[in-house]
């Protein structure tokens, strides 16, 4: 997408889509501003003035979750968990995922000769069992997790059928009914973890949060935080296959830090967000509507070359940029120490335990999702 990004930027910074029946921005600081301006930009969707309810189930369970809410109502909701995801708490996690990594590599070495899928073996499975251990799911339930997980997966990223979208549909329903009953257990018996402190927290008013709210917000950690850890993963090792970073990188976890921010700059796993106009506005050119959607993009404004120097060069030791890979503002992404954390730590132990790197596959398809950006699988090859 990165050309015509490059195009819009200069020929048509705002413009009207009508396919999408949204406004699409493509400036750093336009794009910056339409997402952390709240009193301008709403993120729910219910106030659009195209917006349908949709019959689907869960519909909506997500949009009263954070994501979809604007503050106040959004600030009280992330406050519930906020202190879990600080870089200080996320930090204690480390010595645990280090061993999660080297347990997922070691399978991958031992069931595979010489080449594997990193997104098989690594870069997916690894995030769903971080969130899963985070949330408290008991290890027994583990496989079943993951079960629904990848169900969930598969049917978003687009293969089309209607046998998917029912197996997606149910995963969800089987996977919420065991949410739920997981809260009531902990509301009655709370325990050290994060499912405990969603089950039994109170608003500011005094008045528990309603069940419906405590379970979508942990079907919110697990959605949100899956598949772009999985792309922030994968993307990077594109990166640094095609710059030949591999031995550079290998054992530098700080060099390997500095990488990651470049990645999320360059390949954001997330291209875009959109927001609906509460009030009219003028936004470049354009006049904007009350109750209009917008497409803020987010990879577009990474690429601005009126913000970043030789914009569309990865370069792997770029000094800390303000790049949006994880937002900005009031949403800015919850996860993002996890996902730093878990990005770094999968990273070095893949450039550290193989010897001769290299990606397998030259013709690799795009995750089929919308905004999302990446790729469905990445064949690597070692030599040792
Ligand atoms: C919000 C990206 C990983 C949970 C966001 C937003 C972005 C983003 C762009 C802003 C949404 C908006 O402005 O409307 C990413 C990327 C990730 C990642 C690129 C991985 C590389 C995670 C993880 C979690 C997570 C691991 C798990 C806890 C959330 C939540 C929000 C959010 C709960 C909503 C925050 C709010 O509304 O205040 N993420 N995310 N994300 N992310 Fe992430």
């Amino acid at each position: 997408p990165f050309d015509w990004y490059r195009e819009m930027r200069t020929d048509a910074p705002v413009r009207y889509d009508p396919s999408r029946n949204a406004w699409d921005v493509f400036r750093y600081e336009d794009v910056k501003r339409v997402i952390s301006d709240n009193e301008t930009f709403s993120v729910n969707p219910r106030i659009a003035a195209d917006f349908e309810p949709a019959d689907e189930a869960g519909q909506d369970m997500i949009l009263d979750t954070m994501l979809f809410q604007d503050p106040p109502r959004h600030d009280e909701l992330r406050d519930v968990v906020d202190e879990a995801f600080r870089a200080r708490a996320v930090a204690e996690r480390e010595p645990r995922l280090r061993e999660l990594v080297d347990t997922l590599l070691d399978e991958a070495i031992a069931a595979n000769d010489g080449e594997f899928d990193l997104v098989d073996e690594l870069a997916y499975p690894f995030p769903v069992i971080v969130i899963a251990d985070i949330l408290g799911v008991p290890a027994d339930d583990r496989a079943q997790f993951r079960e629904w997980s990848d169900s969930l997966v598969a049917a978003t990223s687009g293969e089309s059928g209607d046998a998917i979208a029912e197996q997606q549909q149910e995963s969800l329903q089987e996977m919420g009914m065991y949410f739920l009953s997981l809260i009531q257990d902990r509301r009655e018996d709370p325990q050290d973890d994060l499912i405990s402190r969603i089950a039994t927290a109170e608003l500011s008013d005094g008045t528990p949060l309603p069940q419906q709210e405590a379970l979508g917000m942990c079907m919110l950690l697990l959605i949100a935080g899956n598949i772009t850890t999985t792309n922030l993963i994968t993307n990077a090792v594109r990166c640094f296959e095609n710059n030949d970073l591999f031995d550079e990188l290998a054992g530098d976890e700080d060099a390997i830090g500095t990488a990651i921010e470049e990645v999320l700059r360059y390949r954001a796993p997330v291209q875009a967000m959109t927001r609906i106009a509460r009030t009219d506005v003028t936004l470049g050119e354009e006049s904007i509507d009350e109750g209009d959607r917008l497409v803020a993009w987010l990879g577009s404004a990474n690429r601005d070359e009126q913000k970043f120097d030789e914009s569309d060069q990865f370069i792997v030791d770029r000094e800390p940029t303000e790049h949006l890979g994880f937002g900005h503002g009031t949403h800015y992404c919850l996860g993002a120490p996890l996902a730093r954390l878990e990005a770094r730590v999968a990273l070095s132990a893949l450039l550290s335990r193989f010897d001769g790197l290299a990606v397998a596959e030259t013709d690799l398809s795009p995750t089929r999702s919308s905004f999302v950006y990446g790729v469905e699988s990445l064949p690597l090859q070692y030599s040792g």
